[in-house]
């Protein structure tokens, strides 16, 4: 499986932080916001990721993360100069993807919870069709919105609906077999010219072949879109962190304990690092899982 980060847009209502950054390179905890999402694909064993920015940011993501291969990965840039809708990663990265499933995050979702490494490997697995992720929202109309049936099956899928069937939001990690090259090259533009996300996800569901996972109570999906979002996000990451002495989403460690690198490859990340609190636990890390 190939995995996707739409790393675009211009972050408008964080003004006038994202005129001269863009939003996936602002910090959240002690991490640029966009290692939450390679975390996510980390944690699906994928390997081969393509991150879709605007020209002028790829130079700062490639200072950020080179070519990957610290981490055990491979990671390559393509340009997307105007939005053009979420779907118009799938045109972008056919090359990409090749005849491989893919993964699609997007860069500034943050997904935590228990149980999400072992619902990635059940997942990513032998994707047939798509598979979307719920989420319980107060205000489901705010997003792409999924209505299942008694039996737990999807029935409908609408795009931010005034009257939204159900409260649970459509999350921005969705996995896809091949077809959904495709399926994009043949969706409308919407009336403002974008390939909407949701538009594939009917053609999956009039096929008959999505289906929705709920990532349920207790699982943490943050937006990170606001000021107030983008503090809290951090507030609920450091916390955590803090009061656990361990780390969401450090890449060293995930690559480390996913057999991506080894030991000794992760502690002299961490060497790297200098002397911040998150180098010394990349370092740590190496040295526990050494012994
Ligand atoms: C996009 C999608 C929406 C999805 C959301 C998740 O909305 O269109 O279906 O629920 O991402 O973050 P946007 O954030 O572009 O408004």
């Amino acid at each position: 499986m190939k995995g996707i980060i739409l790393a675009g847009g211009t972050g408008s209502r964080l003004n006038p932080v994202t005129i001269a950054v863009t939003k996936h390179l602002l910090p959240v905890g002690e991490k640029p916001m966009i290692y939450y999402p390679i975390s996510v694909l980390m944690f699906g064993g994928i390997k081969e990721v393509l991150i879709i920015a605007r020209p002028e940011d790829i130079t700062q993501f490639q200072r950020l993360l080179g070519d990957g291969s610290h981490l055990g990965l491979s990671i390559e840039y393509a340009e997307q100069p105007r939005p053009t809708g979420l779907a118009d990663a799938f045109v972008i990265g056919a090359d990409h993807i090749g005849d491989d499933s893919v993964a699609l995050v997007l860069g500034d979702n943050i997904f935590h919870g228990p149980g999400f490494q072992n619902l990635l490997d059940e997942h990513t697995k032998d994707v047939q069709g798509c598979v979307l992720f719920g989420y319980g929202v107060k205000d489901p109309e705010r997003y792409g919105v999924g209505e299942t049936d008694a039996l737990g099956r999807l029935v409908s899928i609408e795009e931010k609906p005034l009257r939204p069937r159900s409260n649970r939001a459509i999350t921005g990690l969705y996995l896809y077999d091949n077809d959904v090259i495709d399926i994009a090259k043949n969706v409308r533009p919407s009336p403002r010219g974008e390939l909407e996300i949701t538009d594939v996800n009917r053609v999956y569901l009039e096929r008959d072949r999505a289906t929705m996972v709920d990532l349920g109570r207790g699982f943490a999906w943050l937006d990170t879109g606001t000021p107030e979002s983008l503090l809290q996000a951090s507030l609920y990451v450091r916390t955590l962190e803090e009061r656990q002495g361990v780390r969401i989403a450090c890449l060293e460690e995930i690559a480390l304990r996913k057999g991506f690198i080894d030991a000794d490859q992760c502690h002299r990340l961490g060497e790297a690092l200098g002397n911040s609190g998150y180098g010394q636990y990349v370092m740590d890390i190496a040295r526990e899982l050494s012994a």
